[in-house]
C-alpha cells in the first residue's frame, strides 16, 4: 500500500509539537522518534526526521512528499513547493535586533551597518523595501552573538519568547516576518499520495478547530432565551432543552476561544446560571 512520506524536525521546537498534532489526528506513530524513519500504525504515513533547515529542499527533490516545517524556511529558501496548510503553533518572528543601550531612531539606523543572520534572503527583502542599503553576514548559527563577538553591529533572527535575546544584551527593533509551523507538499503529487494528504489536512483542520473552541452549556429561565441565543451564535444554532423545572430551559453551544471571558460576563449579566464549558476534541463543521 503507498504511503505519505512525511519529513518533520528531527530536534529543536518544532519536534515535539509536530507529533503532538499527528497524535491529535489519531495518528500512532511506532518509533518516538529515535530513529530517522518511523511508520504509522494505523494510518498510511511514513515520517521522516530532517533538520529543519533541510525539509523545504527535500520536499522539492521528492525525498518527502510533504513536510512540516516553519514558514521563515519556506519562505527564506523560496523552493518550488506548493503551501498547503498553516499549523497554528511554533509561532515566532523574525525580527532586527541591536544591542540594547544603543539608542534607536528607526530603520534608519541600519545604514551601512553590518547584520548577521541565518535569513539573508529575507533580510535583503526588507532591506530594499524599506530602500536601507546595509551589509549583510550570513552565518548559521548562533546569530544573537555576533554583536558581542565583534562580528556585526546587529542581528536578523527568530525570536519566540524573546529569551535568547534578553540573555545576550539584545534589543528586537523591528518585526520582518511573523511565522509558525505550516504543511508543505511536492509541487506534483500522484493521486494516492495527494489523497493521503488531503486526509491528513481534513484531520488537522477538525484538530485545531476544536482547539479554537470550547463546548458550553448553561441553563436560564425562558425569558432570558432570546438574548441568551443572540449571544451564542452555535455552529449552526444553540441546541435547546426544556429543564424539569417549568419555564427553564438547558442551551448548549459552542463558543470561540478568544472572546470566551467577555461572553461569559455577558451570559451572567443576561441571567444564564450553571455554566458548563467543555473541551472539544475535534470538530468538523
Ligand atoms: C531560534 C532562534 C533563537 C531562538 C529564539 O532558534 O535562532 O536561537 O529560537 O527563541 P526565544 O526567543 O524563545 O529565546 P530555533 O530553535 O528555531 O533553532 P534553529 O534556528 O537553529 O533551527
Ligand atoms: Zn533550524
Amino acid at each position: 500500500m503507498r504511503k505519505l512520506k512525511l519529513a518533520i524536525q528531527k530536534k529543536g521546537r518544532l519536534k515535539d509539537e509536530s507529533l503532538q498534532l499527528l497524535k491529535e489526528c489519531g495518528i500512532s506513530i511506532a518509533n518516538g522518534g529515535s530513529e530517522l524513519i518511523a511508520q504509522a500504525r494505523n494510518f498510511p504515513l511514513e515520517l521522516l526526521f530532517l533538520r529543519d533547515d533541510d525539509i523545504p529542499q527535500y520536499v522539492e527533490q521528492q525525498v518527502a512528499d510533504a513536510g512540516i516545517v516553519g514558514l521563515n524556511e519556506v519562505l527564506e529558501q523560496n523552493r518550488n513547493v506548493t503551501l498547503c496548510e498553516k499549523l497554528g503553533f511554533a509561532s515566532c518572528r523574525l525580527s532586527l535586533a541591536i544591542r540594547k543601550d544603543d539608542p534607536y531612531t528607526g530603520p534608519g539606523y541600519f545604514r551601512h551597518r553590518k547584520i548577521a543572520t541565518s535569513y539573508p534572503n529575507l533580510l535583503q527583502q526588507y532591506l530594499d523595501q524599506q530602500g536601507i542599503p546595509a551589509i549583510i553576514e550570513p552565518i548559521s548559527g548562533s546569530v544573537e552573538i555576533a554583536p558581542s563577538i565583534g562580528l556585526a553591529e546587529a542581528i536578523c533572527d527568530l525570536v519566540s519568547t524573546g529569551s535568547t535575546l534578553f540573555t545576550n544584551g539584545l534589543r528586537e527593533v523591528e518585526t520582518i516576518l511573523q511565522s509558525q509551523a505550516v504543511m508543505v507538499s511536492c509541487t506534483k503529487l500522484d493521486d494516492a499520495r495527494q489523497r493521503i494528504l488531503d486526509q491528513l489536512i481534513f484531520r488537522i483542520r477538525a484538530v485545531n478547530q476544536a482547539s479554537r473552541n470550547k463546548y458550553i452549556l448553561l441553563n436560564a429561565p425562558d425569558e432570558a432565551l432570546e438574548s441568551i441565543c443572540a449571544l451564542l451564535p452555535g455552529i449552526k444554532s444553540p441546541t435547546l432543552l426544556p429543564l424539569a423545572e417549568p419555564g427553564w430551559s438547558s442551551l448548549h453551544s459552542v463558543v470561540p476561544e478568544d472572546t470566551f471571558w467577555e461572553r461569559i460576563d455577558l451570559l451572567r449579566q443576561a441571567g444564564a446560571q450553571g455554566i458548563l464549558v467543555i473541551p472539544i476534541e475535534k470538530m468538523i463543521v
